[in-house]
């Protein structure tokens, strides 16, 4: 390998994660979800996976990101769910992708932009049933059904889908999750005797896919599990659930050299060395998605064993501090993978920093490259 940085994602991975995600959903379909640019591991190359494993929808936050799956000719359903008044809708209803809305104001900007399209959009109704984030709240669902109804006489749009999302469904018996279904059989059942016909019905995350049968519904919405990620980490590593970690991020150390004993390390000298050794530079930083926070305290593989970052993880780069053992300019240093040679995943990384594992994959920068392994055939 000649990079000097490099995410490497294992597409069969992904498919396989989908596939396995597919069994425990049943009868249900199955919306892989792609953004923050497949969680980090490239939209495109994640959702061709996704659909070659057996996904039959793709959801994202942003229309831009809708856009970019449409241009790349991607063209199974889509919803996108996640944009402020005054975007421009027009064009993405052309495309075919479903829109989210949560207000009877969004049906009508939404539906205003559908008739310039000229084609009906195709609406998910979202309900708040206790997130207290997206979707109408109980006291406004009647208002938004009303409208998307209305909206769907004049043929201006297609009411296909009732859903929400869970706040706690990462922490199984959590009493959220009983109160937030029953709101949801309400919200649909309101829907469906106003006059709502919905193809699909869906709020199952990740962890609501394993956990959770009776939520399924007809459509599961997971991401972090597509990645091979922990969804539920009390449950324990997402490979004992059948899952594979899709993200291996590397690094090859660009200077080795010995140091004296005393030296201090990288700004403000927060390490120290105890004795002569050999420090190794990874030419990786926070503007790659290295939190700093992880000065002094982030585990890497290097040589066969795992090492602590050595002081201030810096912008570009970070060193580490490796005895006596033998390294070379050159040499490979795993940041994170699945964990298979001793290296540690993105979930021990997450943990080191009371963090979760979406927030270590998702902000690895662009700057270093996506190489693909695992291609479909
Ligand atoms: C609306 C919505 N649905 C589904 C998901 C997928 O959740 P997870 O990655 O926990 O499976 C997300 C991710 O945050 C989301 O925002």
């Amino acid at each position: 390998m000649s990079v000097t940085t490099a995410v490497q994602v294992d597409l069969a991975a992904i498919r396989h994660n989908v596939a396995s995600l597919r069994e425990s959903a049943g009868d249900a379909g199955l919306m892989a979800v792609v953004k923050a640019d497949g969680y980090g591991h490239g939209i495109i190359p994640a959702a061709r996976a996704a659909v070659a494993g057996g996904a039959s929808w793709l959801g994202v936050a942003t229309l831009d990101e809708a856009r970019n799956l449409r241009r790349a000719g991607i063209d199974v359903p889509l919803l996108c769910w996640l944009y402020a008044p005054g975007e421009r809708f027009d064009d993405v209803i052309a495309a075919g992708v479903d829109l989210s809305a949560a207000s009877a104001g969004q049906v009508a900007e939404i539906t205003q932009a559908a008739g310039r399209a000229g084609r009906p959009v195709r609406l998910h109704l979202k309900a708040d049933t206790g997130l207290s984030r997206g979707g109408a709240t109980p006291g406004d669902w009647p208002a938004l059904v009303d409208a998307a109804l209305r909206a769907q006489a004049e043929g201006l749009a297609t009411v296909v889908g009732l859903w929400s999302h869970f706040a706690c469904a990462d922490e199984p018996g959590h009493p959220s999750i009983p109160a937030q279904l029953g709101v949801f059989d309400d919200a649909v059942e309101l829907a469906e005797k106003a006059g709502v016909r919905p193809e699909v019905r869906h709020i199952s995350n990740s962890a609501a896919t394993l956990t959770l049968p009776e939520a399924r519904y007809d459509l599961v919405r997971p991401g972090i599990a597509v990645y091979g990620l922990d969804p539920i980490p009390a449950l324990g590593p997402a490979r004992r659930l059948g899952l594979r970690p899709a993200m291996t991020l590397t690094g090859r150390l660009a200077l080795v050299k010995r140091v004296g004993a005393g030296a201090g390390v990288s700004y403000g000298h927060r390490y120290t060395t105890a004795a002569e050794t050999t420090l190794g530079l990874v030419p990786l930083g926070y503007a790659d998605g290295i939190p700093r926070l992880g000065t002094n305290l982030l585990q890497v593989q290097a040589a066969g064993k795992r090492r602590r970052i050595a002081g201030t993880v810096c912008m570009d780069q970070f060193v580490i501090d490796v005895g006596d053992d033998a390294v070379e300019a050159g040499d490979e240093v795993i940041l994170f993978g699945p964990g298979d040679q001793g290296e540690p995943t993105a979930q021990d990384w997450a943990e080191m920093l009371g963090t979760i594992s979406y927030e270590i994959v998702t902000r690895i920068g662009a700057r270093i490259p996506r190489t693909y392994g695992g291609e479909t055939e």
